[in-house]
């Protein structure tokens, strides 16, 4: 009786899923390029960033970091571009639009606080921080792409894939690993600017 339930069940959700699905049919190529383009138009925002924190930053040994992903980045969008040329099947060609990385936004009330208070020490812990977030967001996008493409019968992206996968591993563990090195640098300032209760 109850196994009857399930089947009963079971078949009914297959129903709506294979109706929700109406409209929305492509070929594996037209997918696989879909989401190759949505990795590469981060790829492409994140070259735009890199470049501007290597300017930013004031810390020797974070600036060398950063210099040596944005190569890998770069070699990073060569790699997504190559493959939407293999196994995008000439759907849609390598995208030059650059995507919104997820970055948080602090509420006004708060930003505005932010901008009186905080210095450029403080600044930079706030854009270590976003750099850690990109990272692993790419870490993310990487990961699944790797799995999507195994069931999208594009094997042969995965070694490639995954090389991307471990350099954006590496970096975002090298920044987790600096960042007690890093406040050490810029604790100086940041306490410099505490007044004291005492003093006020
Ligand atoms: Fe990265």
């Amino acid at each position: 009786m109850a196994k009857k339930r399930t089947s009963k069940l079971r078949s009914r959700s297959n129903m709506s899923i294979s109706s929700r699905q109406k409209g929305k049919r492509a070929t594996s190529a037209q997918k696989l390029n879909l989401h190759l383009n949505e990795a590469l138009a981060i790829e492409n925002a994140a070259v735009q960033r890199l470049q501007s924190r290597i300017k930013q930053t004031k810390i020797k040994n974070v600036k060398q970091r950063l210099q040596a992903h944005l190569e890998e980045t770069k070699r990073q969008q060569e790699r997504l571009k190559q493959l939407i040329s293999d196994f995008g099947n000439g759907q849609r060609s390598a995208t030059k639009d650059k995507a919104q990385l997820p970055i948080p936004t602090p509420p006004k009330s708060l930003a505005n606080i932010f901008q009186k208070m905080m210095t450029s020490a403080e600044s930079e812990l706030i854009a270590a921080k976003e750099d850690a977030i990109v990272e692993n967001a790419e870490i993310i996008l990487y990961d699944m792409l790797t799995h999507l493409a195994e069931r999208m019968n594009a094997g042969s992206a995965i070694a490639i894939l995954s090389e991307s996968l471990s350099e954006e591993r590496a970096m975002a563990d090298w920044i987790k690993t600096n960042t007690p090195d890093m406040v050490t640098q810029l604790w100086p300032e940041i306490e410099a600017s505490i007044s004291m209760v005492e003093e006020e």
